[in-house]
């Protein structure tokens, strides 16, 4: 296939937004706020960072050199570096791992939209504090109006990916991600003036480690793979558009930065809410669907708070979506001459009615994302890192990382952390996993 054919970025900044798009997302707004209130605060925060800046900085850079150096979507990538070997195994399992985590994606997201619906409406705040939690049971127990957001949101998804790399995609996420930092600010702005925000702030920066333990740990690795879209190839898809010849490593580095930042910010603007009016801050998945309204609710402005609030998620759940979704089209299109509409219809097709038991199957959803988050995207990322590490030569990796800005001494750390430091982390991690995944279910 021409790469012509496949699309490219119209240049570096196209890439960075994209990316950065596909790493800001539920993972972001949901996810962190929720995981740090429930596992000891600035204790979460802190492993999280150490692991972004150990295996995550590494591994975007991995996986966007081995994108960038063949031009192909994860399977083909491995199949030109290594042809014949077992490598696109890894390949497989990330486009796989695109089909689980998409299904249940586009259902939270249509949470999302649902709520910004009745928000912009008036219905959701026209409850009282105490009926948010009634309000989130009566969504759970609607089958056809989640299944009808989902419906609509990949929809949405489907026609941006289809209109392609930089007509669809890059189009969406200049026009998004300055939406959403402009939506972060205006709500910052509501949070760190009331009266719980000394509260919150000190709930982000006191670390408790005695409530973070193992299970904590466990988090924080899996919170970093699925925030920064690691470890399924997504960044070796948005990789093998970039034709520029730009650092990697600056790149990878700017899509941590926004990630980590949206992540704070997002907790930033709900933890002094919470505590201003005296809620639960570990109140798990619920903090953003029952918690937050609940403060909004109490506040002047609230329909106004509330949309924007959930505008804001519902944006930042497309452009992820969007890279999930690409990461199965540009599979199609590689590996089966598929045209990229074609390719985006089945594909969007296909991942939706996988969705929908996410929705109406109680326990499902958690299912779905604990295979994903805690199982495929780290075995996907060690063998990513690996491979990176000790199946590449030392003249192939020099090459595919080489760009202008960058440095030997870079090289030289960016290698020991794909060698050692990030599969041995993700390593000690999984096998935990796994012994508590035996004893739980053995015994
Ligand atoms: N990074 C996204 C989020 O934080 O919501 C989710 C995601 C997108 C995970 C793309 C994996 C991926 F390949």
């Amino acid at each position: 296939m021409k790469d012509s054919a496949r699309g490219s970025w119209s240049g570096h900044v196209g890439f960075v937004l994209a990316a950065a798009g596909s790493a800001i997302g539920l993972g972001n707004i949901w996810m962190f706020p929720y995981r740090t209130g429930s596992n000891g605060g600035a204790a979460f925060v802190f492993v999280y960072l150490a692991f972004v800046a150990v295996v995550g900085i590494p591994l975007i850079v991995a996986e966007v050199m081995l994108g960038r150096a063949t031009r192909r979507n994860p399977v083909g990538a491995f199949r030109i570096l290594r042809p014949g070997s077992g490598w696109q195994i890894v390949g497989w399992l990330g486009v796989a791992s695109g089909f689980v985590i998409l299904s249940y994606y586009g259902v939270v997201a249509g949470w999302a939209m649902d709520y910004m619906w009745a928000s912009a409406s008036g219905a959701l705040m026209a409850g009282t504090a105490q009926r948010m939690t009634e309000a989130f049971d009566v969504l759970m127990g609607d089958p056809y109006r989640q299944v009808g957001w989902q419906a609509a949101f990949m929809l949405v998804t489907t026609v941006v990916v289809s209109r392609g790399v930089e007509a669809g995609i890059e189009r969406a996420s200049k026009v998004l991600m300055p939406a959403l930092f402009g939506l972060v600010l205006v709500l910052l702005g509501f949070s760190l003036t009331s009266p719980g925000a000394p509260e919150g702030l000190a709930f982000l920066l006191n670390p408790r480690f005695d409530e973070l333990g193992w299970s904590g740990v466990l988090a924080a690795l899996g919170q970093a793979f699925f925030s920064l879209s690691l470890g399924m190839g997504a960044m070796i898809t948005y990789g093998s558009y970039l034709e520029v010849d730009q650092s990697i490593v600056r790149s990878a580095f700017l899509i941590a930065a926004a990630d980590t930042c949206l992540a704070v910010l997002a907790g930033l603007v709900i933890f002094p809410l919470v505590f201003t009016f005296g809620l639960e801050p570990g109140a798990g998945p619920g903090l953003v669907f029952i918690t937050l309204p609940k403060a909004f609710a109490l506040m002047p402005a609230s329909s106004f708070l509330s949309t924007g609030f959930f505008a804001l998620l519902t944006f930042a759940a497309l452009t992820s979506a969007i890279s999930l979704l690409e990461v199965v089209v540009a599979f199609f299109v590689d590996e089966f001459q598929w045209s990229r509409p074609q390719a985006s219809w089945v594909a969007g097709g296909l991942i939706f009615a996988l969705g929908v038991p996410s929705a109406v199957v109680g326990g499902f959803l958690d299912a779905m994302d604990g295979l994903a988050s805690d199982w495929m995207l780290p075995i996907g990322g060690l063998f990513i890192g690996l491979f990176a590490g000790w199946t590449l030569g030392g003249d192939e990796a020099r090459n595919g990382y080489r760009g202008k800005g960058s440095s030997l001494a870079g090289f030289a750390a960016w290698r020991f952390c794909v060698r050692y430091a990030a599969p041995a982390a993700v390593g000690i991690i999984l096998v935990q996993s796994l012994v508590r995944f035996v004893r739980d279910f053995g015994g």
